[in-house]
């Protein structure tokens, strides 16, 4: 269709979506499923208080420990009631005033829950005065198995997104961690010791290393495709003048959820790919927010690596005030583009057709899904979001540690002490590392508690968007699961809905972890529950949900809603395709 009339079209369809639909989200539902692509909107996951204070409280159904300490002191209480720990009984402070002898078996299950509260709060360097207060040093603190090192995770990542001067790719080896890292690095000891190895890792290897799992386990050519993309966002010379841009912002409609606005730039990345050029994005609303500071305000860069080199990005704006450049089409942006060419535009064929062997591990209704429509897309859409979500910003790593800190904290402090010879805080640790820790081992992903079987519930104002299901007919899924998988006990829940929540006492057979703040009720409109909540807390909620539902051993989800559509491709390219998918519901296309 012609560009123009395509768009008259589309302004026609908006004028008359706007006299049917009452409410936003279903405007630009009408809207999308007029040109032929239902743009959801969706409202994200579960809505919750978020942030380094507010994700302090998870429910469990499991724990409560009281907490005791060693020596009472009104100041520690007051941090304690006032996030630390708020998922802590109230009685703590009467207990606190009765209790001061030794500590009990709670007193150094709640300590060193502190103790950990108090590091992720402080930054990484320097001892915590809350730390200090509690008697404690940093050195006595036994390592957290849950939590990250974010700071050492950034440096690793930065390492392998960055190409060497003459070099096609990033050091990229085929020895995974830390290692394959140190040994191409050339001041470090173990480079010099061990220079010999370099050929080993190095042969052949370039993959990737974003990508866990097998290629069985992925969808088919992902570790190709990862690579390509990689190699076309970043062009060894950004001043090149064949070097050619697309710069696109992020849409930013109230009514487009962070799924919709994915799902736009997943297209936006196929027109790139297709016409080679180089997709550079731009504002994006989220992301403004305090929470992202400096260069990374309004930027994708907040919550994840950039999609393209620092240089492209500062290249293609330097030529956005170049009127040669617009003419010769070096630049493009995203008004030179349909709203059809961005959301149901061709996907790449550089790699063939890879879509068309997906392995069927989908289940809707009962039987696996062999064949449905549009492959390409959910094939192409994983592909890009997998690439934009390669590796996490510093402060997504931080909002991750957070949030298994809430639900696992005091699991993993159980686990810790046991496994501690002597009482602790009086034994003295042996963290000498070695070689085995620092090089192999610190590779692992942080713990959480496994096998953990990751649901997303939405309901709501999604009946525009999807059939809805209830609630049971997710928990009968989960039963199934665990038939199977009689291990299986643990659930992170997310949802926007209070009634699901009080649905899922239920189910004491069950443990959930999810976030325990206000939800919405009966009639709010998602619009207004998500303004409610602020834009720091309606992104950051959400994709710590994602991510960790990308990350659980199973997942149920409705096909149907275009978030668990996303989840489904980061889990079929992040090694999980074997796990398989419990669909409550089919995408409305296929
Ligand atoms: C984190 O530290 C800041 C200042 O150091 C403090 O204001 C805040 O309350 C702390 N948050 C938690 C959860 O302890
Ligand atoms: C959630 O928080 C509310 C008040 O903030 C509290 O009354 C309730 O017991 C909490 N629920 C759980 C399961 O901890
Ligand atoms: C507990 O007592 C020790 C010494 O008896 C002191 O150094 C420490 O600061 C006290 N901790 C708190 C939380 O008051
Ligand atoms: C990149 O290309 C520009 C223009 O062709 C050239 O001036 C510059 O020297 C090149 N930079 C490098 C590092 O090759
Ligand atoms: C994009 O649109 C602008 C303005 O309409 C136009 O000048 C430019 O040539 C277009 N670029 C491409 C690559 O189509
Ligand atoms: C599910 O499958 C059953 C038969 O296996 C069929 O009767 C029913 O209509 C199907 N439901 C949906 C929603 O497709
Ligand atoms: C600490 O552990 C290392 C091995 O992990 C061992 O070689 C060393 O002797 C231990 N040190 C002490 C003081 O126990
Ligand atoms: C929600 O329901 C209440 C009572 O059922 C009604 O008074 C209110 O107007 C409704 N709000 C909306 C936004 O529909």
């Amino acid at each position: 269709m012609e560009p123009t009339s395509q768009k008259t079209i589309e302004r026609v369809v908006s004028q008359k979506a706007l006299q049917m639909g009452s409410s936003f989200p279903c405007q630009i539902c009408v809207v999308g499923l007029l040109c032929g692509v239902c743009i959801t909107y969706f409202f994200l996951a579960v809505l919750t208080s978020f942030g380094s204070s507010e994700f302090g409280s998870v429910a469990y159904s499991t724990t409560s420990a009281g907490i005791l300490w060693p020596n009472s002191s009104s100041e520690v209480i007051n941090i304690i009631t006032s996030g630390d720990c708020s998922s802590m009984p109230k009685e703590t402070e009467r207990r606190m005033d009765s209790q001061r002898s030794e500590l009990n078996g709670d007193k150094r299950l709640s300590l060193l829950y502190s103790a950990w509260s108090a590091m992720l709060n402080e930054s990484v360097d320097g001892e915590g005065d809350f730390l200090k207060r509690l008697g404690l040093s940093r050195s006595s603190v036994p390592e957290a198995p849950h939590l990250e090192n974010c700071k050492l995770a950034m440096q690793v990542n930065k390492n392998l997104d960055n190409r060497r001067e003459n070099e096609i790719f990033p050091p990229w080896t085929i020895w995974k961690g830390l290692l394959g890292v140190e040994l191409l690095n050339p001041t470090s000891a173990v480079h010099n010791q061990q220079l010999h190895f370099e050929h080993q890792a190095k042969s052949e290897g370039a993959y990737p290393p974003w990508i866990m799992g097998s290629d069985e386990e992925n969808f088919p050519f992902t570790r190709n495709v990862q690579r390509d993309i990689w190699i076309h966002q970043h062009p060894s010379n950004c001043s090149d003048p064949h070097v050619r841009f697309l710069i696109a912002d992020w849409e930013k409609l109230p009514g487009f959820g962070i799924g919709a606005q994915l799902s736009g730039m997943c297209g936006l990345l196929a027109i790139a790919i297709n016409e080679k050029r180089v997709l550079v994005t731009n504002y994006f609303n989220r992301a403004d927010h305090d929470g992202c500071k400096g260069p990374s305000r309004s930027r994708w860069s907040c919550y994840f690596f950039p999609e393209t080199s620092i240089e492209c990005q500062d290249r293609a704006f330097e030529l956005m005030a170049n009127q040669e450049a617009w003419e010769k089409g070096i630049i493009a942006v995203k008004d030179n583009y349909t709203s059809k060419e961005i959301w149901v535009g061709r996907t790449p064929r550089v790699w063939g057709h890879p879509w068309s062997y997906l392995q069927p591990t989908t289940e809707i209704n009962g039987s696996l899904v062999t064949y449905h429509r549009k492959m390409d897309r959910r094939w192409w859409r994983a592909q890009a979001v997998r690439y934009l979500m390669r590796f996490q910003s510093e402060y997504t790593c931080g909002l991750l540690n957070t949030a298994r800190h809430a639900a696992f904290g005091l699991e993993a402090a159980k686990l810790v002490l046991a496994s501690l010879i002597g009482e602790w805080p009086e034994a003295v640790l042996n963290k000498t590392i070695s070689d085995m820790e620092q090089f192999v081992w610190s590779n692992h992903k942080p713990w959480i508690s496994r096998p953990l079987l990751s649901m997303h519930v939405r309901m709501g104002d999604k009946a525009c968007e999807m059939k809805v299901v209830e609630f049971e007919e997710y928990m009968r899924l989960a039963d199934r699961i665990r038939k199977r998988f009689p291990n299986l006990n643990s659930i992170w829940l997310s949802t926007e809905m209070q009634e699901v929540i009080d649905k899922s006492r239920l189910y004491p057979h069950w443990n959930f972890y999810y976030t325990n703040v206000t939800r919405q009720m009966g009639n709010t409109t998602m619009a207004s529950y998500e303004a409610s909540l602020g834009r720091e807390t309606s992104t950051n909620y959400p994709l710590v949900n994602f991510l960790m539902a990308a990350e659980a051993d199973f997942f149920i989800g409705a096909l149907g809603s275009t978030w668990c559509f996303l989840i489904d491709g980061m889990r079929n390219t992040g090694g999980k395709v074997m796990a398989g998918y419990l669909s409550v519901n089919k995408d409305r296309f296929w």
